[in-house]
């Protein structure tokens, strides 16, 4: 690995930096599965296209992140990273991006939103000129609380569907002040990352927290998006039997026509033994559906913010509470019945497991660090709205991916692009 490049900002905020040496063997380990991005690193260490960039990010501090901020730093560019959930951050990372990467890093696995909120202001000393975000916070708080820092900003990107929506919401108020890149349109992004990723890390979640047996399970996943399809397939692939609810009625057909059963959360809610909620809306479930619930009924969040799942209304209507294994909330209701809360209703893939795998990662931040490059040469042509990653760039990942995987595909012939580019042979 290259060694660092110096950062104008000297503080940090970790948990324990005794964790460093752990956390560096295991961000070591995530890059041997990032392809994509060590292409991406071997041309950046080239033609340093970031240099002099400062990018602030605010991003789930895990392994992936890590390797993201290293190749970012050997394009050229100064980094510092706040965590994007309270409960996202591995320590161990944290305190390696500190000691051994250089990287102004603050985040502490369950800090406060008081913490939180800070640690983004700290990352925001770094005076950014790209913002890098997943879920819109650092964006927000920018616009909202520190807009003197807005002239230094030539433009963004952002990680996730939740953050996407926020900030086409401020694009069409008028209210954005610089160009972002939606790193989750792209399809080498969403296709893999919101389904492969969120499917395998948020069953990977549950089970660490509960080691349940899904065979046999009724699981009901409330949302048919690209992460609700990965997680209902994994689920039925370990012999659970899965219920989608949906709001949308195409995306209700189709989860029909995929072989699962489709139905209110009302009905789900008297059968279900596990909900997981993907829908990236607020209230998914509320007092009727817990009280609805069985006894022992298991219920997590997989979406951006932990809004999907009422607690609060939860509480009002329970007797007590208690930890009853880590990352476990059991809620005894005025009903008599149970029901086990994950991780406090965030983000169970990155609370109770390590996120998406590195596999997977490897595309989505092969996508950030290239959106960065093109927006340093592109951002003062852009307005101030939400583009798509450029299609050259997606492409490109792909093809990158299918190398590091070894599969080789076929190309059209001269004769089958000249049949695709004429209208005249029909039948
Ligand atoms: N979002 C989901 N999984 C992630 C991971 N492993 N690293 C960073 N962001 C993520």
């Amino acid at each position: 690995m290259k060694p660092p490049v110096k950062n104008p900002i000297r503080e940090y905020d970790v948990k324990d930096m005794g964790l460093a040496q752990t956390g560096k063997q295991r961000i070591e380990w995530a890059y041997r599965s990032m392809g994509v991005l060590k292409q991406v690193e071997k041309d950046f260490n080239r033609r340093k296209p970031l240099k002099g960039l400062r990018i602030g990010a605010c991003l789930h501090v895990t392994t992936e992140t890590a390797n993201l901020m290293r190749v970012l730093k050997v394009g050229g560019a100064d980094v510092a990273l706040a965590a994007s959930n309270p409960l996202s951050t591995q320590d161990d990372v944290a305190a390696a991006l500190v000691k051994y990467f250089d990287v102004p890093t603050f985040s502490i696995k369950g800090e406060d939103t008081k913490t939180y909120y800070k640690h983004i202001f700290s990352v925001l000393e770094i005076k950014p000129m790209i913002t890098m975000d997943d879920g819109a916070d650092l964006v927000s708080t920018i616009h909202t609380k520190k807009r003197n820092l807005l002239r230094n900003v030539i433009g963004g990107t952002e990680e996730t569907t939740t953050g996407v929506i926020r900030l086409r919401s401020m694009a069409k108020e008028k209210k954005l002040a610089y160009p972002i890149i939606s790193v989750n349109d792209a399809y080498t992004k969403h296709l893999f990352d919101n389904r492969y990723g969120t499917g395998q890390s948020t069953i990977d979640g549950i089970l660490r927290a509960t080691n349940r047996l899904m065979a046999g399970s009724v699981f009901v996943v409330c949302g048919y998006g690209w992460c609700g399809r990965g997680v209902a397939m994994r689920a039925k692939g370990m012999g659970a039997r899965v219920i989608i609810t949906e709001v949308d009625p195409v995306r209700a057909l189709e989860a029909a026509m995929d072989g699962y059963y489709v139905m209110s959360i009302r009905e789900a809610s008297k059968i279900g033994d596990i909900f997981v909620t993907v829908t990236g809306d607020t209230t998914v479930i509320s007092k009727n559906e817990f009280l609805n619930m069985k006894d022992g009924a298991i219920v997590a969040n997989s979406g951006h913010f932990n809004v999907e799942l009422d607690l609060e209304t939860l509480r009002s209507i329970s007797r007590n509470h208690r930890e009853v294994r880590e990352f476990v909330e059991e809620y005894r209701l005025a009903n008599g019945r149970a029901v086990y809360v994950l991780a406090d209703g965030r983000l169970v893939n990155l609370s109770a497991a390590e996120g998406h795998p590195s596999s997977v990662m490897d595309m989505s931040f092969a996508n950030q660090a290239l959106s960065v490059a093109y927006l340093k040469t592109n951002a003062s042509r852009l307005e101030k709205t939400v583009y798509p990653v450029p299609e050259n760039i997606d492409k490109n990942i792909a093809v990158i991916k299918l190398k590091t995987l070894g599969i080789e595909i076929d190309s059209l012939t001269p004769r089958q692009k000249a049949y695709l580019a004429s209208w005249k042979s029909g039948t």
